[in-house]
């Protein structure tokens, strides 16, 4: 079993019988889905899930797990996700995939946000690796960008996978992946981001998990936010 497989059955483990448990999105959510459904199978766990993209909706739908529809939630016992990068006051960059606007508010609705990360994504700031996402209005791309260079910011259009045309989300925007002046911190960066107008969501996870699962070499490290 490897690291991520690791803290994926450890995770799957803390679920309860009547949970209402919102499922993430990527490949360490793919085998939390596993071991949930797993658990369902063989223990007769039950649980009903809600996802946070169509790709996690469709392997929870083959696997077996119950589900709600999103609009029929207004509240979460657990969320569990990945994350790409984790910095020391669990502060999340997420979103290199394009379902981040679900997945935020899956975040901020659940009692309990669980992160599930190998000890590569642990950064000392967010931004270390990667650009931060921003999805924002398509009409809007421009004004947004000019904002964010206002702020430090430079970067572009996340091109899609072919490398011919932009990517979309699945909410529907473009998304800018921009780089910051290592001297803003989360926090501001965070609120920055949060008051421009036309951007939809973007990648930084403030103040939203609860706890990190780490997954190294064979060993799972917990933290616990305010206990850092
Ligand atoms: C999806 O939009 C992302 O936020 C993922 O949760 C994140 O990229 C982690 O993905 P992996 O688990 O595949 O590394």
């Amino acid at each position: 079993m490897n690291d991520k497989e690791l803290i994926a059955q450890h995770a799957a483990d803390r679920v309860a019988d009547g949970m209402l448990v919102g499922l993430g999105t990527g490949s360490t959510a793919n085998c939390f889905i596993e071991e949930l459904a797993r658990r369902s199978r063989e223990q007769g766990l039950k649980v009903t899930t809600v996802s946070s993209s169509i790709a996690s909706a469709i392997k929870a739908q083959q696997l077996g797990l119950p589900a709600l529809d999103f609009e029929q939630v207004n509240h979460l016992d657990l969320y569990v996700d990945g994350a790409d990068e984790v910095s020391p006051e669990l502060t999340l960059l997420k979103g290199q995939g394009a379902d981040l606007v679900r997945e935020k508010l899956l975040a901020t609705a659940s009692q309990q946000f669980l992160v599930l990360i190998e000890s590569n994504k642990l950064v000392e700031r967010i931004g270390q690796h990667f650009a931060i996402p921003i999805e924002v209005m398509p009409f809007a791309w421009q004004l947004v960008k000019k904002q964010l260079e206002a702020n430090g910011g430079h970067g572009d259009l996340r091109q899609n996978a072919n490398k011919n045309g932009y990517a979309v989300s699945s909410h529907g925007s473009l998304i800018l992946d921009m780089n910051f002046d290592v001297q803003i911190d989360a926090k501001a960066l965070n609120d920055m981001l949060n008051g421009i107008p036309g951007v939809v969501e973007h990648g930084i996870f403030y103040a939203l998990a609860t706890t990190v699962l780490i997954g190294v070499n064979g060993q799972i490290q917990e933290r616990k936010a305010g206990h850092c």
